[in-house]
């Protein structure tokens, strides 16, 4: 006869003395030491009965928030702090500290207190059940803008909804939502194509995932900020559509290669414009009597006028997450100018060998010497980029 144990049943909702929490709570913070203690304690009431813990991941903010993170964490095992050195972005914030965490459920919360933490009972039921994957905090479940945004940004943010509703093919009604919670697997299936660009970290998620995810929205008021202030500025609109560019067209070109081309080719603009500037105004006759002199001046003005305009915006446009501050942009300038430099002279002679390629009867046709130099122009554009990349803005 066999013996029939049964081990004795832990009431519901009562953890095993050492299992790991069911649900993290992934709080990214920038700045906000004053938040930190209150969303501990709000979260605290909020998740009564659940077995949660708290990652902040904080980027070496100035005033200390790390600092603040670890002083709780020594007094409640809840608490943990992931801290990053040298970089910025939310979505990539969130992403490493989701590989710090085991639990079955994740959630993403800003650790500023505008998001409504008693909502992560309500998503967390809504996962538990199997009803769908992910659980999202939604600021317009009705279509209804938020009120108290101004007319501009109600404007942009139903812009952004319907492109994102567009290239997701997914009716979310609050895509760019930075509360919301999924299950690991969710962030496992979509972690290694992130974008990571921005602060956009939902509509990363699903436009990573290569297949349709089962969600439902969750209604929720945005509420006002008590401590510290917002980070994000007019260029997170611009961050947002490089994400929605690079899910769109990064399986093909590496869409930093495609902003660093498009920046190189306002250069020529701003070339112009000084060179006509300085020959037009009677500067460059100021500067010497002689004409090829004249010329010659406009041209070296113009173009180290053209590449630092370069250097500046790639470094607000292409490098955001890797921006140069401080002392670091004077040498970042000048490493930025002597690669272009050596990209100019390769430019010049591969655009030489490309023209001796062809015959000598169509060496003179006009789409022959344009085509020399495209490739001219497209070999020293790679080059810059990559050696750009390497030696200016640092991979860390
Ligand atoms: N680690 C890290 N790194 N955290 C950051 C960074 C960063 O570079 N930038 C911002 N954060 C943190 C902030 O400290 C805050 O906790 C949270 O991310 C949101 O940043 P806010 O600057 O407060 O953004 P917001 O209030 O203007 O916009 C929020 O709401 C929007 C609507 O839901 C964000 O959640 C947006 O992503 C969201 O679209
Ligand atoms: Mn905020």
């Amino acid at each position: 006869m066999q013996l029939e144990t049964t081990a004795p049943q832990r009431p519901a909702g009562v953890p095993a003395p050492h299992t790991g929490p069911e649900l993290t709570v992934i709080a990214p913070s920038f700045n906000e030491a004053e938040n930190v203690v209150p969303l501990i304690e709000k979260l605290t009431a909020a998740l009564d009965g659940v077995h949660w813990e708290v990652i902040f991941v904080d980027d070496d903010s100035p005033d200390g928030t790390s600092e603040r993170v670890r002083e709780q964490a020594r007094l409640n095992s809840r608490v943990r702090c992931v801290q990053r050195l040298g970089r910025r972005g939310l979505t990539s914030a969130c992403a490493e500290a989701v590989l710090a965490s085991a639990a079955p459920y994740i959630a993403i919360i800003d650790a500023d207190l505008q998001h409504d933490e008693t909502l992560l009972p309500k998503m967390l039921a809504v996962l538990r059940s199997g009803e769908a994957e992910v659980a999202i905090g939604s600021r317009y479940t009705e279509k209804k803008l938020s009120e108290g945004f101004t007319r501009f940004r109600q404007l942009t943010s139903f812009i952004a909804t319907r492109l994102a509703q567009t290239i997701l093919r997914a009716e979310l009604t609050d895509p760019v939502s930075g509360f919301f919670m999924a299950k690991r697997e969710v962030f496992e299936g979509a972690i290694r194509n992130l974008s990571g660009i921005g602060n956009k970290i939902l509509v990363d998620i699903f436009a990573s995932s290569g297949r349709r995810l089962k969600f439902r929205d969750l209604p929720y008021t945005f509420r006002e900020r008590l401590h510290g202030e917002s980070k994000l500025d007019t260029l997170t609109v611009w961050e947002y559509l490089v994400l929605l560019a690079d899910k769109v067209f990064g399986r093909f070109v590496p869409i930093r290669l495609i902003l660093f081309s498009l920046v190189g080719a306002s250069g020529v603009f701003v070339h112009f414009a000084v060179f006509w500037t300085l020959l037009l105004s009677g500067m460059a006759a100021h500067y010497s009597p002689d004409h090829a002199v004249q010329f010659k001046f406009a041209q070296a003005v113009a173009t180290l006028v053209a590449a630092t305009s370069n250097f500046f915006l790639n470094n607000i446009l292409t490098y955001r997450d890797k921006r140069l501050r401080g002392f670091a942009i004077v040498t970042g300038l000048l490493s930025f100018l002597a690669i272009c430099s050596v990209g100019a002279v390769v430019s010049v002679s591969f655009a030489g060998e490309v023209l001796a390629w062809f015959p000598e009867a169509v060496r003179e046709r006009k789409i022959v010497l344009s085509f020399a130099a495209l490739s001219g122009i497209a070999v020293s554009t790679i080059l810059n980029y990559s050696a750009t990349a390497i030696f200016t803005w640092r991979k860390k």
